[in-house]
């Protein structure tokens, strides 16, 4: 293998492979009309499991039965981390059972990784603690901090929106494409990468970040600020979706116009780190002073614009410290450079 740069081969084994596992979530199989229905109440239709590409792998024989039988090759399938080697027999395993699957295409339009979301309704009282998601493994031909899901299709509609939505996780993205909101990309639970922030600000300079509102989702956001904001002339911002929801969530619940009525709502991201923090420093200035200085300063003396700068320190001194000034905070920021050379 690795015959080519390209990953020609690769790339093969995978579009096949997926698009077995497409047939099986297509067919009469009892548990594949299970997963449909599970689907369904998810606002996923058949119209779209065919547009999103949705497969499933019920049982972890699908794929390496193939394989035991020699219709396929198992180099390949292993490499990608398709199937795995039994630790019981010399066999092999799917390591998507048990999955519903969905695709992952690359920035240049074909698929590159499987991501599986656990489904087994007739396993629902067991105990086992197994993760929500899983992933191809990374490689040359994926690597998750290199990746945005659904930038490639979502390209045309982010240019002539003007913005780009960032979520979390996939079925965020998949519903509010569904819904029209045709630019948003998503991060797979990580934040955004520095990476990523290049292959975006190539095609806008307005990124919206919209990740689940409760504490992992902040996390996230928080260290998408400290590796985003150093971009020059992005704007970077956030979208808070109430009630400790995802956008997924909040779309099923409240219609895809609440969602469209909270896009005026977006404020600085910059705004929103500083309020995470004043909010962790019990709202008592001199504790966020020196959270400030910590953790906010030394990313914004990153940012290579000086009015960006200047209008960074003085919203921190207008909002947050009344006898600080923004000279103040320069003097501070560019002490803290010293230090570090
Ligand atoms: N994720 C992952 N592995 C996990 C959990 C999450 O890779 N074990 C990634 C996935 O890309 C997922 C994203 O992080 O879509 C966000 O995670 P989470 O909010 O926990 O899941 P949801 O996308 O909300 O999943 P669902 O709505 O299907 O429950
Ligand atoms: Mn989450
Ligand atoms: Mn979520
Ligand atoms: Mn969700
Ligand atoms: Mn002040």
């Amino acid at each position: 293998l690795k015959l080519d740069k390209n990953f020609e081969i690769e790339k093969e084994y995978i579009a096949k492979s997926v698009y077995f596992y497409h047939k099986i979530l297509l067919s009469d199989l009892p548990l594949a009309k299970e997963a449909r229905l599970y689907l369904e109440q998810r606002g996923i239709e058949l119209e779209h499991i065919v547009k999103w590409g949705f497969g499933f792998c019920p049982y972890s024989n699908e794929l390496s039965r193939k394989v035991e039988k020699k219709l396929v090759p198992s180099e390949p399938l292993l490499e990608l981390g398709l199937i795995k080697k039994s630790k019981i027999n010399d066999g092999f395993y799917d390591f998507f059972h048990d999955r519903i699957i969905i695709p992952i295409y690359g920035h240049e339009g074909s698929i590159i990784a499987l991501s599986g979301r656990l489904f087994q309704p007739h396993l629902q009282s067991k105990t086992k603690e197994l993760p929500k998601y899983i992933n191809s493994p990374e490689s040359a031909i994926f690597a998750k901090s290199n990746v945005l899901y659904h930038f490639y299709a979502a390209l045309q509609s982010i240019v002539s929106y003007g913005f780009v939505l960032v979520v979390e996780g996939y079925m965020d993205c998949i519903s509010l494409v569904n819904a029209g909101v045709t630019n948003t990309v998503a991060v797979m639970g990580t934040s955004l990468t520095h990476s990523h922030m290049e292959a975006l600000s190539k095609v806008t300079k307005r990124i919206i970040i919209c990740f689940d509102s409760d504490k992992a989702g902040q996390n996230a956001a928080r260290r998408t600020f400290f590796i985003a904001f150093p971009f020059k002339g992005i704007d970077l911002e956030y979208l808070e979706i109430p009630d400790g929801k995802d956008p997924d969530d909040f779309i099923k619940k409240y219609g895809v116009n609440e969602f469209h009525a909270l896009i005026p709502k977006t404020e600085p991201l910059l705004n929103r780190v500083c309020k995470w923090f004043f909010e962790e420093s019990n709202f008592k200035p001199e504790v966020f002073l020196r959270q400030a200085k910590e953790h906010i300063l030394p990313i914004i003396l990153q940012h290579p614009d000086k009015q960006v700068q200047d209008e960074s320190l003085l919203f921190l001194c207008d909002k947050y410290f009344e006898n600080v000034y923004p000279e103040d905070l320069r003097q501070e920021m560019e002490g803290l450079s010293s230090l570090h050379i």
